[in-house]
């Protein structure tokens, strides 16, 4: 087997989210297997540190400040994107946010808030980044789902709207671009240590109910979703498309 195949080099990668988090750390890992990074979220010094840190460890970054909810400041930041690296091999659309309480207090505002960061944005981006991967016949797009996508869970009635969302938007996606060359699947992660869910971290009872209904018994680690991130985004995933893949600990083999 040649493991080229699992290669980066000489790719470029767009991750939303990536000045924290999980999109931090997957960043890295595409930086790691050989891609360019374009560092995206909001906070102008989250950002910069990020871009520091890859390319502290000897990898090419540059950052980009843009709200993915807005279509002129997405439009804005991929053109400024495509001007610095010529090019978007590989898009992960990652950012996202949560608002948890029952349904029946749930805020319409908190409601708009989460479909518009976690499921409009997406498309947003895909439609201002995807018509160069078609161009060229080639291109990988990871859209970041949940296990909420798949499961429910009381108050997270938005946060599972979007991300069930999310995976049908990836088929729809897969489906009309699959000709083109360009693959689009999803990861759908259980719970992972990040500012998003610290609130939960810390709230013992809660804290237990993951690990007691996760078989593995526990939350996954920052590092746990780099391999599946560097094989959705390298040549050694080509002829799998349309598909969500779960890194969840077995929650969802129940
Ligand atoms: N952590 C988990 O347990 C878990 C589990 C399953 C799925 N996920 C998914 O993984 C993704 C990342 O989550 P995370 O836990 O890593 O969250 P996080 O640490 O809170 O990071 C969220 C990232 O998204 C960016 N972002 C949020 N709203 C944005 C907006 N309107 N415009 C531009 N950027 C925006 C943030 O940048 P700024 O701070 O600068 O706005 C930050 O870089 C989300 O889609 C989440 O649903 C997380």
């Amino acid at each position: 087997m040649n493991l080229d195949m699992f290669s980066l080099d000489g790719k470029v990668a767009m991750v939303t989210g990536s000045s924290k988090g999980l999109g931090r750390a997957a960043a890295m890992a595409l930086a790691r297997a050989g891609a360019d990074i374009a560092v995206c979220g909001r906070n102008p010094d989250d950002i910069d540190a990020a871009v520091a840190e890859i390319r502290k460890q000897g990898h090419e970054a540059a950052g980009f400040a843009f709200d993915v909810t807005r279509k002129e400041g997405v439009d804005q930041g991929v053109a400024e994107i495509l001007a610095r690296f010529g090019r978007v091999d590989i898009l992960f659309n990652n950012a996202g946010t949560n608002y948890r309480v029952p349904v029946l207090e749930y805020p319409e505002a908190e409601w708009d808030r989460i479909l518009a960061t976690n499921l409009k944005a997406y498309y947003l981006v895909a439609q201002a980044v995807v018509p160069q991967m078609i161009e060229r016949g080639y291109g990988k797009v990871i859209n970041m789902s949940s296990i909420l996508g798949h499961v429910g869970l009381q108050n997270q009635l938005a946060y599972a709207s979007s991300k069930g969302g999310v995976e049908q938007m990836t088929k729809v996606m897969a489906l009309e671009w699959a000709k083109a060359g360009v693959r689009v699947n999803a990861i759908a992660p259980t719970y992972f240590e990040t500012e998003m869910v610290k609130q939960i971290r810390h709230d013992r009872e809660r804290f237990d109910f993951i690990n007691e209904r996760t078989p593995m018994g526990r939350w996954g680690k920052l590092e746990e979703i780099e391999g599946i991130v560097i094989f959705l985004a390298a040549p050694a995933s080509d002829f799998i498309t349309g598909q969500s893949i779960l890194i969840d600990g077995g929650w969802t083999a129940w």
